[in-house]
C-alpha cells in the first residue's frame, strides 16, 4: 500500500499558534505564546524548569485545551480537544516515557495502540513496511523481530520515533529524546532527527541539552516563566542563549548562569 512520504513542500507554514495561553487554576503555566513550524525544519523548544515546556507540548498534542489563543494547521484554525485529533490533523507526539511494550518485538510496537489506524495489512506487510521505514531512517536495529527489552536507549528512541512516523504527521514533537542517552547513541539520534526533516516533517524537538538543539535545529524558541524569550538560531552564543533562558539577558548574566558557562568552556 501507498505512503505518502514527503508531506509537504519544504518552507510551507503548518503550525501556527498565537496568544496561546494556559492557566491551571491559579498558576499561569503559559501566556501569549506564538509560535510558528514550517515543514522541513527543526525547532527547539528550550527553558528551565516550570517554563511551559511540557505543557505546551500537551495542549499541542491534545491532552490539555489551552485558556486563550489560536491554534491553525496549514492555515485553519483548529480545535485539539482530544489526542486522537491531534493525530488526525498530523500531530503526532514522542512522549519522553515513550510507552513501548518490552516483551513485542519492535514490528508490533510500531504498529500497536495507534488511535487511528488507515491499514490493513497483514503480519508479513507489517514486517516489510516496518523494515522499509526503519532502513530509509537509516535505523541501525539489528532485526524488527527483537523485543524491545534488548534493544538500547537509543534504539528504543529510534522505535518510538519510527512509530509516530507511520501515520506520516505534518509536526512531530520529541520531548527530551537525548536525555537518557550516552554519547554515541545520541548521536544516533540526532541523525534521525535530521532524516525526519529531510522528509519533510516538521519537528519540534524539546531538550535540556544545549548542545544538541544547536547541532539540529534550524530556530530556537526560548520560553521563560511561561513565555516568548526570543527566537535564536545555532549561531547564537551559547552565553547568550542562557541569558534569555535563565531570563539574564535583560541585564548581564547571572551568576548561576555564569558558573554554568565557565563548565561549558572547561568542556
Ligand atoms: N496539571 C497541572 N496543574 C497545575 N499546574 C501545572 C500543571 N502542569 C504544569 N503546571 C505548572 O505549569 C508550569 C509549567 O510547567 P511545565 O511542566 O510545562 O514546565 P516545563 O518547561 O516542562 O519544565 P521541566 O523542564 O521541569 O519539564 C509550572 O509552574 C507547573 O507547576
Ligand atoms: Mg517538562
Amino acid at each position: 500500500m501507498e505512503h505518502a512520504t514527503a508531506t509537504h513542500a519544504p518552507g510551507e507554514l503548518i503550525l501556527r499558534l498565537r496568544g496561546v495561553g494556559k492557566n491551571f487554576g491559579a498558576v499561569t503555566a503559559l501566556k501569549d505564546i506564538d509560535l510558528d513550524v514550517h515543514a522541513g525544519e527543526v525547532v527547539a523548544l528550550v527553558g528551565d524548569n516550570g517554563a511551559g515546556k511540557s505543557t505546551l507540548v500537551k495542549v499541542l498534542a491534545g491532552v490539555h485545551q489551552p485558556t486563550t489563543g489560536t491554534i491553525e494547521v496549514q492555515g485553519k484554525p483548529v480545535t485539539l480537544d482530544t489526542p486522537g485529533k491531534a493525530l488526525e490533523l498530523g500531530i503526532a507526539t514522542v512522549f519522553q516515557d515513550l510507552a513501548l511494550c518490552e516483551n513485542l518485538d519492535v514490528v508490533a510496537n510500531l504498529f500497536l495502540g495507534h488511535e487511528i489506524c488507515p491499514w490493513r495489512m497483514d503480519e508479513v506487510q507489517m514486517e516489510v513496511r516496518a523494515w522499509t521505514l526503519l532502513q530509509e531512517l537509516a535505523a541501525r536495529i539489528p532485526s524488527v523481530r527483537e523485543p524491545i527489552a534488548s534493544l538500547s536507549g537509543g534504539q528504543r528512541q529510534t522505535v518510538a520515533i519510527a512509530r509516530s512516523l507511520l501515520l506520516e504527521p505534518q509536526i512531530i514533537m520529541l520531548d527530551e529524546p537525548t536525555a537518557a542517552l550516552g554519547v554515541a547513541q545520541t548521536a544516533e539520534v540526532l541523525n534521525l532527527i535530521e532524516r525526519v526533516r529531510a522528509r519533510g516533517h516538521g519537528v519540534i524537538l524539546i531538550s535540556h541539552n544545549m548542545e544538541d538543539v544547536r547541532a539540529v535545529a534550524d530556530r530556537i524558541v526560548v520560553l521563560r516563566l511561561g513565555r516568548n524569550n526570543g527566537v535564536y538560531t545555532a549561531e547564537t552564543s551559547h552565553q547568550e542563549l542562557v541569558a534569555a533562558i535563565t531570563g539574564a539577558s535583560e541585564n548581564s548574566v547571572s551568576r548561576r548562569a555564569a558558573r554554568k558557562l565557565e563548565e561549558v568552556d572547561q568542556g
